[in-house]
């Protein structure tokens, strides 16, 4: 019998309290190749995910497995350096467990970024993309199984599953610092093999613009935890399923998810001004 969840979320929040870290404000699960925007953050603590009790290790490339604590642009963050995902072997409710941890700390809203590739054909590597929807296509659901009502309901809507106001905020900021911001659905998948061509073509058809291995199952973990996400994609390679189609590696990948990155790190800079000017408004 495995561990409901939220003892295992209470275990972990209660171990980094000790510590001193919790009543965060914003919590960001950085992807493939961003984790450099966590140097941007200062007065950082950092804790290793094997020393943190019921957290599973991150073995995928670019992907650190550390939590990081501190300001980031002013703003009381806890930053995940690394996620897991379902081809690395870690079961759905593996994959989401994080997002409880991160509600338990006090966060009021999710950043989830990640790397994808371009179905859509206007888009080019380098590019960054907000997250208006997603398809889940990983056959998988961290919320199967007995529902844990302290957790959340058993029917979690999924119509409004990227914050509203939360794109609004990232549109002006990006609109702000002049760094083109793509809007599209993004597509989830399993992985670890990427999509056939026959596959790519499919997921367009369907109406995605970009694809990738992660951010599906965290989305739907928040859409029950209530937490409010905003979800950014950098754009790493052409994925649309053409004959010119060059083979993807990692490195390209890894490459591009940097220069996007660098955009996504300036959005974000001023999507967090915004954001504090808006909440100081509110309690003046
Ligand atoms: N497919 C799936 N996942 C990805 C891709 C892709 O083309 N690029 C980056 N992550």
């Amino acid at each position: 019998m495995t561990r409901p969840m939220r003892e295992r979320v209470e275990v972990a929040a209660a171990a980094l309290a000790e510590h001193g870290l919790s009543a965060v404000d914003t919590a960001i699960i950085l992807g493939t190749g961003l984790g450099p925007l966590a140097e941007r953050t200062v007065n950082a603590t950092t804790i290793p995910y094997d020393s943190i009790e019921g957290l599973p290790r991150a073995t995928a490339p670019g992907h650190s497995g550390r939590m990081i604590f501190g300001d980031l642009f002013k703003h009381r963050c806890v930053l995940m350096q690394g996620r897991f995902h379902l081809y690395e072997g870690h079961s759905a409710a593996d994959v989401a467990f994080p997002v409880y941890l991160l509600k338990a700390l006090g966060a009021k809203r999710l950043i989830i970024t990640n790397s994808a590739g371009a179905l859509n054909d206007r888009y080019v590597p380098g590019d960054v993309m907000l997250i208006e929807d997603h398809l889940n296509f990983t056959g998988a659901n961290p919320l199967t199984g007995p529902n844990e009502n302290a957790l959340g309901q058993r029917f979690p809507d999924m119509s409004r599953a990227y914050d509203l106001h939360l794109r609004d905020i990232a549109r002006g900021a990006a609109l702000q610092v002049g760094v083109p911001l793509r809007e599209g659905i993004y597509a989830g998948i399993a992985g670890p093999s990427l999509e056939t061509s026959a596959e790519r073509r499919f997921l367009r058809s369907a109406g995605a613009d970009a694809v990738g291995m992660s951010t599906v199952l965290e989305v739907i973990a928040a859409a029950h935890a209530g937490l409010p996400v905003l979800g950014l994609s950098a754009i790493t390679n052409a994925a649309t399923g053409g004959s010119d189609q060059k083979p993807d590696t990692i490195e390209e990948v890894l490459d591009n998810a940097a220069t996007s990155g660098i955009g996504m790190a300036i959005i974000l800079e001023r999507f967090f001004a915004m954001l504090q000017a808006e909440t100081g408004r509110r309690t003046r």
